[in-house]
């Protein structure tokens, strides 16, 4: 797993000293509002465990990456792939002092182009509560469309691009660009 840098932040692979941002992303009753019911501490301690092992596991079913600033000082949100053959699901959470400032349409770009290029995924997934806007506009404005989904979701597909158009990995043609 790769640090991703972009001009505002940085991708950096989940670790052991993230545990208290985790814990307090999955505990806010805000930023989970659309996601699932927040976890209380104990729970969410848990499941970072259980995010810190799949991280090592190979080959890989699921990713995380911490969001943070370009110096690594303030850490504001993170974002992770779930593997299913050679797509996965994209999921992204920011704390709420951080949205609204393009960050999260800054990492989706980057983590589609790095994981369409280094890791050979054909596509791409996501998927929200119809009530969700901001992941909407998110998905919406980085590429994807529209997919298949039950009621009451909206799911969302972004296709690796071809060589020649470029797409997520950096041509003019892909909004992710
Ligand atoms: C979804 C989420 C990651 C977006 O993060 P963000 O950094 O605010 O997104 P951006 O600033 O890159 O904005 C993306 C688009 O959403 C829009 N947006 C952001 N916040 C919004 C809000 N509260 N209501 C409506 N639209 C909103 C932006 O205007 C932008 O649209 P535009 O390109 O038309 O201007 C963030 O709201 C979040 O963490 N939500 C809670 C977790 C979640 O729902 N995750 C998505 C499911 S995986």
């Amino acid at each position: 797993m790769n640090l991703l840098v972009t001009s505002r932040l940085q991708l950096r692979p989940l670790a052991g000293e993230d545990g208290d941002s985790y814990v307090a992303l999955y505990g806010n009753v805000t930023v989970m509002r659309h996601v699932r019911p927040p976890l209380a501490e104990p729970e969410a301690r848990r499941s970072f465990s259980e995010a810190l092992r799949q991280q090592r596991e190979v080959p890989p079913r699921r990713r995380w990456w911490t969001l943070q600033t370009p110096d690594g000082t303030e850490t504001f949100g993170l974002a992770g792939l779930a593997y299913a053959g050679v797509g996965a699901e994209l999921g992204i959470l920011l704390r709420p002092a951080w949205q609204g400032r393009g960050l999260a349409s800054e990492a989706v770009r980057a983590l589609c182009a790095y994981a369409f290029r280094e890791q050979a995924l054909s596509s791409i997934s996501a998927r929200h509560g119809l009530d969700n806007r901001a992941a909407h506009r998110l998905f919406a404005h980085a590429g994807f469309e529209p997919a298949a989904a039950p009621p009451g979701e909206r799911h969302w597909a972004l296709a690796a691009p071809s060589p020649i158009a470029g797409g997520c990995s950096g041509g003019a043609a892909n909004p992710l660009t």
